[in-house]
């Protein structure tokens, strides 16, 4: 959309740069108050906010009458010189010539005062206009392009995997079903089987998209679709893969305490425990933090899972992740190789990340062997039809290989100190919950 003033259009990020020049802003009222012959439009464009001054004798009478009568988030397109102020917030004004009026806005639902959650989540659509949640989603951003850059910088091939498959990775019970002509197919929970074929032929590869779990627990930490990066590498056995994993999360912490320190700020989270995220990371068996975790006083035996209540506790015994080692076969699915000196413990990590916030990666070896494998797909009541194909990989050239996977919403939520995932991504699906 362009001005009727010949200004050129610019983005208040940029407004610094342009002091002493006329131009003209497309935005939305964030805020206004007027005083008499004044009125101070608080216009947004999302990249920034930006102090717009209407001085009656500047713009005809009508104007003057119908920016008085503007909305929050009525839409606006403002022309007028910039100017250096100390008492303008963000320290720039602009005098407004002329105010394009696109739309009144309605009375807008989410006002400064308190929104309880449901009453969010209901406007998702409207409340990603807030600061805090633009601030997250940046974040987010800056993780996902940290994560690509991390890989490809590596000689990682990306290598996309389907989103509709034949069979389960991550067991049976969190599958979402769906029609698929005259087949069943499931929506992916993982891109890894896909991933094991990659890194054969590229020998190290990564895929990144999104994936499907019907989660039927309500907690802070699930959500039925959530993106992951999951890396696979030819040759590599469990320590290389935990020795990447640790130098992936750290070069992703650190990439967003650099280059988002102002979201960070904006969403008031501790920064100093950010930078202690550096290798290397604790490693723990998981014999030794089932220990710790019955010297904490939990009433937890070896064999039994982790829930929430222990991954929290285990995670907060440390300033940074901590990786948990070997845990019983029977905990994990079914493709894990087992330690061959300990054949009842999987040759898997898990990381824990710091604060109480839990599980962010999951990952190991594969069983290379193409008999052993069959054996557990046949234990664990798989199709055995549907990994042929997987089935094959072990049977041309099979080689040890380790991989894992890393939950974007659970990072996000980590780094910027969120204590729920549902902010963590635009339109969070929910057990109860697929509106807006
Ligand atoms: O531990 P998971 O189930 O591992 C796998 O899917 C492997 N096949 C990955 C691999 O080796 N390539 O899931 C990996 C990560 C978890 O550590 C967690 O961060 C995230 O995915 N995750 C979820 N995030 C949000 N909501 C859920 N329901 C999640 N389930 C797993
Ligand atoms: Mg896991």
């Amino acid at each position: 959309m362009k001005s009727t003033a010949a200004a050129p259009v610019v983005y208040i990020e940029e407004i610094a740069s342009r002091v002493g020049q006329e131009v003209t802003v497309r935005g939305w009222i964030y805020n206004k108050r007027s005083s008499g012959k004044l009125q101070f439009l608080m216009v947004r464009d999302g990249t920034g906010t930006l102090q717009v001054v209407v001085f009656q004798k500047n713009v005809s009478a009508p104007l003057f009458q119908a920016v008085d009568r503007l909305t929050q988030e009525s839409s606006v397109v403002v022309t007028g010189r910039v100017r250096a102020d100390e008492r303008a917030p963000g320290g720039y004004e602009m005098d407004a010539s002329d105010v394009q009026i696109l739309q009144v806005a309605e009375p807008y639902p989410i006002t400064p005062k308190d929104h309880g959650v449901p009453f969010l989540m209901e406007h998702r659509h409207l409340w990603l206009r807030s600061s805090r949640q633009r601030a997250i989603l940046r974040i987010r951003h800056e993780i996902i392009k940290a994560c690509r850059d991390f890989y490809d910088s590596r000689g990682f091939t990306l290598v996309d995997t389907p989103i509709f498959t034949p069979a389960a990775c991550e067991g049976t019970t969190t599958l979402f079903e769906t029609r698929y002509f005259d087949d069943t197919a499931y929506l992916t929970q993982s891109g890894q089987l896909y991933n094991e074929a990659t890194a054969a032929a590229f020998g190290k590869s990564y895929c990144f998209g999104p994936t499907f779990r019907a989660e039927k627990s309500k907690t802070r930490r699930h959500l039925m679709e959530f993106w992951m990066v999951e890396p696979e590498v030819s040759y590599a056995e469990l320590d290389d893969i935990m020795a990447l994993a640790e130098e992936f999360i750290s070069e992703i912490v650190q990439k967003v305490v650099v280059g988002r320190r102002t979201e960070l700020a904006t969403i008031e989270r501790d920064v100093g425990r950010l930078e202690n995220v550096r290798p290397p990371f604790p490693r723990l068996s998981y014999d030794e933090a089932i220990r710790l975790l019955q010297e904490k006083g939990l009433p937890i035996q070896w064999g039994d899972d982790f829930g929430g209540d222990e991954e929290t506790q285990l995670s907060q015994q440390f300033d940074r992740p901590v990786m948990v080692h070997r845990y019983p076969s029977k905990l994990k699915a079914f493709y894990m190789q087992p330690d061959p000196q300990r054949p009842e413990v999987a040759l898997c990590v898990d990381v824990l990340a710091p604060e109480g916030y839990g599980e962010i990666i999951g990952g190991g070896e594969r069983i290379h062997g193409h008999d052993l494998l069959l054996n557990r797909i046949q234990e664990h009541k798989l199709p055995a039809e549907a990994f042929r194909w997987y089935l094959d990989l072990r049977k041309y050239g099979s080689v040890p290989h380790s991989g894992f996977g890393m939950g974007i919403e659970r990072v996000v939520a980590w780094i910027c100190g969120l204590e729920h995932v549902r902010e963590t991504i635009a339109f969070p699906r929910m057990l109860y919950r697929i509106y807006p």
